[in-house]
Parts: C-alpha cells; structure tokens; sequence
C-alpha cells in the first residue's frame, strides 16, 4: 500500500484526471503506476476536457455517448488511422491550420494500409469545421480517427467496415508552455524507428504509436523530457511525436521520409517559413553526432507547435537558438492567420 507521501500524491493525481475516488484495489493499481511513473512535472499530464459534441460516422453525438463496443476491430489489432490537427482563434473566428492537407494524409494513411475510407476528402473537411463549431471555443485540438468497427475479428482486415469520429478538445502545448524559452531534455531512444517493411512511416496509424510510447515513457522514466528515435540503419528518424530540425553551419536539416519520419504538416510550414526568412534548409540524414554538436535543435508537429532542444544525451545544445526562435514567432503568426503570404493554410470553419 502506498505510503504517506504517496498516498497524497494519489489524491493530487486522481484530481487532475478527474477520476475521483476509486475502489480500494484500484489505489494499489494507482500506486504501483506512481511508483514507476511519479513526478509533477505537469507537461507529463495532458488530460482530455469533454466538449459538447463527437462527429460519428456523419452524425453529431453527445460526448458521453461518442462509445465503441469492446469487440472494436481496431482495438484489438491496432489498425486504425489518424490526425491531429489545431483549430487557431484568428480575427474570423476558429480556422483549422492546414485542414486540408491533414485531411489528405488521414485518406494516405487508410489507402497504405487498404483500409477502405467511406467519407470523402471534402466531407470530413465539413465533419471536421462543424465539429469545431459546437465546441463554441476559440480554438481547439481536433482529433479525426479512421477505424475498423465492430463486427469481424481476426486479422482478414479485407470484410471490416471502416467507421469515423471527429472529436475536439482544448490542449495546451504538448511539451509544455516553455519548450520554446527553456527548451526541452532529449535522450536517444532505446526502442528503433519502425521500418519501412515493418509499419510505414508515411502512414500515421494507431498502431505505430506503440513504438512511439515505449520511447516516450523511457524518456520520461530517465528524467528526460522526450525521445528522439533512430532508424534501423542507426540514424536520426524523429521524435516520438514531433519532427526534427538540427542546425549544422548555419543551415537547417531535417531528416526525410526515407529516414523514418512522418512527413509533418508542420514540419513542411516550417520548411516554407525558413526558406522565405531567408535560411536554407534541407532534407537530409542526419547521424546522433550531428545532434551532439548542433549549433541549435528544435522539434515541431501540430500538438508541439515549435519547441527548443536544449540537450541531447546530456550534451548542451544553445537554446533558444535565434533560428528558432524566428522560426516559431513567424509560425505562430501563420497559424493565426496574421501572415498574409499563408493565408491558405488557415481554414475557417464558419
Ligand atoms: C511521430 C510524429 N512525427 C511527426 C509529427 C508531426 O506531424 P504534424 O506536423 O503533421 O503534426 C507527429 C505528430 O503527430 C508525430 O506523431
């Protein structure tokens, strides 16, 4: 059983995920998860708020009953794909950054894995703005999900039925409020990018992220703040969940597709935007020695936004970098659509 200390850290944590009071054999569950995971680092939480309303499968449904049976397809063998997108608040009301183009990658993502997509491109855009719509917030994190429902099981993916939710929720930066100012704890991961032959990179789907995880929780258990992930062939792929940015003699690498990395939306405005600030910027491979070295390292991806590196493997990396920090000033003007020249990338949703 957990001890005093313990025991008034339950409370603390039970609080911020709103589970309230459990049974009794819940709390030494809740206290073994303590014990391996504990700390008050609060960018370690990032709790989900109900909003009114879930987009399934074309309808509006209450939160509370946004509900999947336990025989989910998708549950079992982790087949599923997905996006995570922002709306912003902007001077017309809450605009999805690059809606459009998430939405692509989501049908990219189903046709990798032949998962047939029952809704167009254009209707899960207007899924997408009406689900923003409800939450009456300014601005929210959008969660579309393509899975197999209910009904078959079994790894014959070939007779299951797609289904698809839109869901929204407020989130703040999944790194923290001041990864741009203070920058963020790297390790290299343990755990090796999945491969090509093995869970497409180019594909965000459910069941990558199990790799994702194991690299983020042994980052957090090492007392770091995030993982960066080699590939097979020993070189840097990305973060757990974040693209990655290193600066070498004055230029900006990023590593490609070929290298393991999803190609982030935000990885690719972010290209855009340091090319029209005048940096010149590649999409190369890079080695772990470039990162140890690196004049400045910086992550981005549509939950992270833009976020400073300020060690890998305990090596002090100079952040904020001023790179960096112009890079992240011009992209949170761009989500917002305060830059005329990105105009396109914000997606009004009334
Ligand atoms: C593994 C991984 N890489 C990169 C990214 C960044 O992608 P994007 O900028 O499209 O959000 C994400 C974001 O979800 C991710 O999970």
């Amino acid at each position: 059983m957990p001890g005093c200390a313990e025991q008034s850290a339950l409370v603390s944590w039970s609080g911020r995920y709103r589970i309230g009071s459990r049974a009794a054999g819940d709390l030494h569950h809740q206290a073994w998860a303590l014990t391996w995971t504990s700390s008050s680092d609060d960018h370690r939480a990032m709790p989900v708020t109900p909003t009114p309303k879930i987009w399934m499968n074309g309808t509006l449904v209450d939160w509370a009953d946004a509900k999947v049976h336990v025989l989910t397809h998708s549950l079992h063998y982790g087949m599923g794909v997905f996006e995570g997108m922002r709306a912003y608040e902007t001077s017309g009301g809450p605009a999805i950054f690059r809606l459009t183009d998430h939405m692509k990658r989501l049908h990219n993502s189903a046709k990798i894995l032949g998962m047939p997509m029952p809704y167009t491109v254009d209707e899960l855009i207007a899924a997408a703005k009406a689900t923003v719509m409800t939450t009456e917030l300014p601005g929210c994190y959008v969660r579309p999900i393509a899975y197999l429902g209910y009904g078959e099981m079994g790894l014959n993916t070939l007779p299951c039925k797609t289904d698809v939710s839109i869901a929204c929720w407020p989130w703040g930066a999944y790194l923290g409020e001041d990864a741009l100012e203070k920058g963020v704890r790297m390790k290299i991961s343990s755990w090796v990018r999945h491969g090509h032959n093995t869970m497409p990179p180019a594909a965000k789907m459910t069941g990558s992220y199990v790799n994702s995880s194991l690299a983020k929780v042994e980052a957090l258990n090492a007392g770091y703040d995030e993982a960066i992930m080699l590939n097979a062939q020993g070189l840097i792929a990305e973060c757990s969940g974040e693209n990655l940015f290193v600066v070498r003699n004055g230029v900006i690498v990023t590593p490609p597709l070929s290298s393991g990395a999803l190609e982030g939306i935000t990885q690719d405005s972010v290209m855009t935007i340091a090319r029209d600030l005048g940096f010149d910027v590649r999409l190369s491979e890079l080695a772990r020695s470039d990162l140890y070295i690196a004049e400045e390292i910086f992550v981005c991806g549509t939950a992270a936004e833009v976020g400073s590196v300020n060690s890998v493997d305990d090596r002090p990396v100079p952040c904020p970098g001023p790179i960096t920090l112009a890079i992240a000033a011009e992209y949170a003007k761009a989500v917002r659509g305060q830059v005329d020249k990105y105009k396109d990338w914000v997606e009004h949703c009334s």
